[in-house]
This record gives structure tokens, sequence and C-alpha cells, in this order.
């Protein structure tokens, strides 16, 4: 056992870390695409009495007891995001966006079977491949094929190659998105091979739910998968949405438990909910403005001389600008630059690098999402100095070091979360 001084050594070291992270980073310009920040409401919702207990099964049909309340709760959450989503179904109870993608992809394959994903470097997730879920579970992903330079899916290719190999499912969606992805264009082939076409859509699940990027479910998709933390500020976690018939939805439960999850860790719930609620009612207005925001950054990025990715098309349609970094110093060491002058983002792969150890460990890219910061109420003005902060480490080769200074008192001025309910009704909350 420690000894009094020991613990409290302990302990303090462990509590002064947790502080350490919540105060550098309120510091930073967080703009990891796949991030968000969830609002106090949605923190309250998330310690609670359900962090340490179980409900095996789905709602009203449980495997255990004392599930009566997290029943009602879940059973409401997984009515409101099928109805938001149009779709028939929805399940709340992946832990994660990859174990969504797991399930739903299990719930339709054999090892063996075959599938097809968009290729990595054109921004397909890691779960989609060989060296993700889908190689986990025995699967052969093939490639779809991709116009690189447009941001976009060649339908036509694609369309053939899916009539060609035949597959079991289509997974379609990227880590690395700027635009909608032509599913529509993807369904007729799927339909005639009898493959289930599944939008992943984690990156951009905030904006689809409030309308302003597109419906996968109208433009033809059998399911959705996705994260419900990056442009959705919800808690970490994920979802599954279907518009299958009952026997094919039952396959995505039994996917979900007993295959894949046992604990689905209930104190997500209610705090996804309450970031539904709340999404409901300020969702469209933030996603408005993530979008202006992004197009004010590349637009801003574009005219410091920056090569941002897909000028023709207006860079984006999304939370994410992408830009091509390899003739000034490569990805790895743009992000690791930025990183020391309190700018968080990540480099990447872009569609047109090859996928070899070499391109993966310094790829020519690096991608940002400004949804965190519009969250913190950045708006388009701001943009375009959070441009200049990235100018003068990039391409003026300033001390790193010389510009954090610059950008913590830049951020000093946006510490209040918007696009929430009024936080002094927080305090009445028990
Ligand atoms: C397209 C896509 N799908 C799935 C995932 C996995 O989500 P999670 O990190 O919630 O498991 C990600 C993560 O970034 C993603 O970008």
């Amino acid at each position: 056992m420690p000894g009094d001084d020991a613990r409290s050594a302990e302990r303090g070291w462990v509590f002064g870390k947790i502080k350490e992270q919540g105060e550098w980073r309120s510091k930073c310009l967080n703009m990891i695409a796949s991030e968000n920040f969830a609002s106090p409401w949605v923190e309250k919702a998330y310690i609670s009495d359900f962090m340490h207990r179980y409900a095996e099964g789905t709602p009203f049909n449980r495997y255990y007891e004392g599930t009566r309340v997290i029943d009602e709760l879940e059973d409401k959450a997984n009515k409101l995001f099928a109805r938001v989503l149009g779709s028939k179904k929805s399940d709340t109870r992946p832990i994660s966006g990859a174990i969504a993608n797991m399930a739903t992809m299990r719930a339709f394959t054999e090892p063996g079977d075959t599938i097809v994903s968009l290729p990595v470097p054109a921004g397909a997730h890691s779960s989609h491949g060989r060296g993700g879920v889908a190689g986990l579970l025995g699967l052969q992903p093939k490639k779809l094929a991709f116009k690189n330079r447009e941001f976009t899916i060649d339908v036509e290719e694609s369309s053939r190659i899916i009539r060609e190999c035949k597959p079991k499912l289509a997974i379609v969606g990227a880590s690395l998105i700027l635009f909608p992805l032509d599913i529509s264009g993807l369904k007729e082939a799927c339909e005639e091979v009898g493959a289930k076409l599944i939008y992943d859509s984690a990156h951009v699940f905030g904006l689809i739910f409030a309308g302003r990027f597109q419906s996968p479910f109208k433009e033809g998709a059998d399911l959705l998968t996705t994260s419900t933390h990056k442009t959705f500020p919800g808690p970490q976690g994920g979802l599954i949405a279907g518009s299958v018939n009952e026997e094919d939805w039952a396959k995505v439960e039994r996917g979900v438990f007993p295959r894949i999850l046992s604990n689905h860790h209930l104190h997500r719930i209610p705090a996804l909910l309450v970031a539904a609620y709340e999404m409901q009612e300020f969702g469209v207005a933030y996603a408005d403005q993530i979008i202006k925001n992004a197009r004010a950054f590349a637009q801003a990025l574009h005219e410091r001389g920056f090569k941002v990715c897909a000028e023709e098309r207006g860079f984006t349609e999304c939370h994410q600008v992408v830009v091509d970094v390899s003739e000034i110093g490569g990805g790895d060491w743009a992000a690791k630059a930025l990183d020391r002058a309190n700018i968080i983002m990540n480099k990447n792969l872009l569609p047109w690098d090859e996928l070899n150890l070499e391109r993966l460990t310094n790829p020519s890219g690096i991608r940002m999402g400004v949804q965190e910061m519009t969250r913190f109420g950045m708006k388009e003005r701001e943009m375009v100095e959070v441009a200049e902060f990235y100018k003068r480490v990039l391409m003026d080769k300033e001390a790193p070091e010389k510009v954090k200074g610059d950008v913590e008192n830049f951020r000093s001025q946006f510490q209040k979360i918007h696009f929430t309910w009024d936080l002094r009704d927080l305090e009445g909350i028990e």
C-alpha cells in the first residue's frame, strides 16, 4: 500500500496532467478535423450512474435487470436519429465509428467475401481496408475509382468495378472529405449485384444531421455508419442507421451485440440525446457557419500562396480544408512545426500520393477542420487571422515558438462555447 505522501503524489500527478491538458488545449487552435468540443450540457449529462451499468440487448428487450431508465433514453435516442436522418431504424450502441463499421460489415459478409471501398489516399478510413476492420473480418477489399483532383468518386468506372467484382457491400465515406460523395450514382450497380450500400458519414455527420451536406437515405444508402463526436458535437461514440428490411436490421443488431459488444457504455446515451437536442436547435446555424468558415479559411490560405486543394470546385463544402505542402517542406514537417506554435492539425495523404511507408510517414498534405474553433465563436474574419498564423510558420518560416505567443493571445478571446443552451440554466440541474 502506498504511504500518504506517495498516494498524494500519484493522485496529484494524474489530476495535474488532466489540468495541464485542459489548459494547454484551451490555448491552442484546435483544428484536427475529427475532433470537437462537447457543450457543458453534454458534459453534465455524461457523468452519471449509467457509467457503472450494463444493459445487454436492445431497449425493452434486455438480458439484464435494472435497465428501465436506460431503455427509455436509448429508445428515444434511436427514434430521434432515425427520424432526423430519414431512416427506418437507428442503433446508438456502437461505442465508436470503427465499431459501427465492424458491426455493419459483419452483418452482411462472411470471411472471404469481396467488398468495395475508396482508396486510402482518396480518404477511406482504415476500417474500410485490409489493414483495418475489413481485413480483420477476413474480407477482400477492392478499390473504387476516384477522380483525384476533383475529390469525387468516378461513378462510371466504380460502377463497372462493382458489376465486375460483385461485392457483398460497398462502403463509401472518407476521413479526407471536401464534397458530398455521389452515392446515388453507385446505387444501380449495387442493386444489380445485390450489394448493400453503406455510407460512412463519420466526419460530416453533424452537417448531415443539420441538413447541410447530403441526405444519404434519400440518395439510396441502405445503411449509414458514423462517429458521434466529429462535426456532430456529441460524446465520443458511434451509431448505425438503416433503411433495410426487418430481417437485415436484425442482422445489424446482432452484429452489435452479441457479436462485437457486451457493454455499450450507457453513460454516452443521455449525453448523445442532449447533443441531438442542442443540434436540433442550433445545428443549422452551426453547420452554416462551419461551411462559411472553411471556405473563408481556404480562400485566405490561397491568397497567401498556399496550394489549397480543389480550387476549381470552391475548395470545400464541409468543415475540412486540405493543402498540398509537398513543395514547402512536406506534411510531417508542417504538422510538427504548427504544433510547436500551438496550432494542432494533422499531416495527411492526398489522393495522388502513393500508398507506401515513405509517403505514410511524410505525406504531401495537411488536413484542417474548422468545426471546433467555430464552436468557440470564430467567424470568417478570424479565419483570415488563422491563415496568417499558418503563413508565418509554413511560408515565412518564422520560429514557431515566436508565433505561439500570438496564437495564445488570439485564442484567449475565444473561450466561450456557442451553439449551446444558456449555461446559467445548468446551475439548476442536479
Ligand atoms: C470516415 C471514418 N470512419 C470511421 C472512423 C472511425 O471512427 P472512430 O474513431 O469513432 O472509431 C473515422 C475516424 O476518424 C473516419 O474518419
